[in-house]
């Protein structure tokens, strides 16, 4: 049998890809590869949000070329985001590559790898963009899954490359979508993550007579038997409208978990971003949102060194991370995408100036989460079991409703809900005990 491997960068929707990518290859009759080196086939699902991934993978082809020269039957096969931006130039930059396809072209991977693996020989690039409803998946977790919503962004944030890459906004039916989480209940998954790059937008698009909102399809699935909790990714600001935050709070199964991208806490570089909301407009929506959903915890992602950002701009960001308190953030050095908006913009911030804006930025960030994790020591929390602890193996390891990885003594098995007493915080992590090993 030949093998395939799939490397995969970026996020979570890329992630999600991987699965229907190795599904397809699956269908093909090959079978995954326990190390890339072992295969015939090898996928890499690229990023190109940043510089960082298109740099990583550059050294990741460069030992592919190398093998290939070794073993000239290797097809090398280059998807996602980075294939879709870059498109022909792909093949004039690493010539060794057999197959190109941008993320919508999954379902016609078939085409250009033919069953047992070869390459159709083409140099042509795969680019559809048609929405598949189903295809075959192989999922890399049982009792957790993502679920796509929608793909592409019709907001036109001026740092980001998404929308260039990914395309209009494209929703998928509500039954489809229903049917799905249907099925992997039935399959014993208990989580979801539902998928968009603009996730609470969903729905606008689709045609009069099934156009529906968010908030509607996170009751459908909220009702679905056997799902405990409901998550979502990624949200933008200015589409938490009423109706979404009552739906959040009144379904059980949607938990107690948000992510709410920042971007910057200074409302001229936001205008610049065009994020279209202002500081007191996010800072309004936090206060709404703690206020109807008690126990929030709340993630973001911030950008530092977004052209023109003085020193009192990037003042009012830490202000507003220690306002807000966030449980996680990720935050981000700013890295020009050529065509987009920001990166012709004047007054491009050093690297100097980035790099010690970041560091200032983590360090708040960080104490704000650890404080945060500190404030569970002694609570009750529910855990969805998820395995054994990465690090000590005579330990759990699971994630709370407010999406917390928890390491604890326990005796239940994967898939379950276990209640554990907290006993100990880091800034990222918590530790416990279950509550049935708790002496009365
Ligand atoms: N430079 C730095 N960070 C970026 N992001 C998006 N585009 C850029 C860029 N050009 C960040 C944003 C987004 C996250 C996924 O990546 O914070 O929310
Ligand atoms: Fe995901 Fe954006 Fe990277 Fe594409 S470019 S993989 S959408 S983070």
């Amino acid at each position: 049998m030949r093998r395939y491997s799939v490397t995969t960068f970026g996020c979570q929707m890329n992630a999600h890809d991987s699965e229907r990518i190795k599904g397809m290859l699956e269908s093909l009759g090959l079978g995954e590869a326990v190390a890339p080196d072992d295969a015939d086939v090898l996928v890499f699902n690229t990023c190109t949000i940043r510089e960082k991934p298109d740099t990583k993978l550059a050294a990741y082809l460069g030992e592919a070329a190398a093998r290939k020269r070794r073993h000239p039957d290797l097809v090398v096969a280059v998807g996602g985001c980075y294939a879709e931006a870059q498109r022909e130039q792909i093949f004039e930059r690493y010539p060794f590559v057999d197959v190109a396809f941008g993320p919508g072209s999954i379902p016609h991977l078939g085409d250009w790898i033919e069953a047992g693996g070869h390459a159709v020989p083409q140099g042509r690039f795969g680019s559809h963009k048609t929405f598949a409803a189903t295809l075959p998946m192989h999922r890399e977790r049982r009792f957790s899954a993502w679920v796509q919503v929608s793909m592409g962004c019709n907001s036109v944030c001026s740092y980001c490359i998404v929308p260039a890459v990914r395309g209009r906004e494209q929703s998928r039916r509500p039954g489809e979508i229903v049917a799905e989480v249907e099925a992997l209940a039935r399959e014993g998954v208990r989580e979801i993550t539902l998928l968009g790059q603009n996730v609470n937008s969903w729905g606008r698009d689709l045609a009069p007579e099934i156009r529906t909102e968010f908030g509607e399809l996170l009751r459908a699935c909220d009702k679905v038997e056997g799902i405990e909790r409901i998550r979502f990714t990624s949200p933008h600001p200015k589409d938490f409208r009423a109706p979404v935050i009552a739906a959040i709070s009144e379904c059980d199964a949607v938990c107690e978990h948000l992510h709410l991208p920042l971007q910057s806490g200074s409302s001229r570089i936001l205008k610049a971003m065009r994020r279209t909301y202002t500081r007191p407009r996010y800072l309004r929506l936090v206060e709404a949102l703690r206020d109807a959903i008690p126990d929030l915890a709340l993630g973001t992602d911030i950008i530092v060194g977004f052209p023109g950002e003085t020193e009192a701009d990037f003042q009012e960001t830490l202000e507003v991370v220690e306002e807000v308190g966030y449980d996680t953030a990720f935050t981000f050095v700013y890295s020009p995408r050529s065509g987009t908006e920001a990166a012709s913009m004047p007054d491009q911030v050093s690297e100097d100036v980035k790099r010690d804006r970041m560091e200032r930025l983590v360090g708040v960030v960080q104490r704000t989460a650890a404080a945060r994790n500190a404030a569970r020591v002694g609570r009750v929390e529910e855990v969805l079991v998820e395995g054994p602890s990465r690090t000590d193996a005579s330990l759990l390891r699971g994630r709370t409703r407010r999406n917390t990885t928890v390491n604890f003594s326990g005796v239940s098995d994967p898939g379950e809900l276990a209640s554990v007493v907290i006993e100990g915080s880091t800034s990222t992590t918590l530790r416990g005990r279950e509550l049935s090993l708790v002496p009365a």
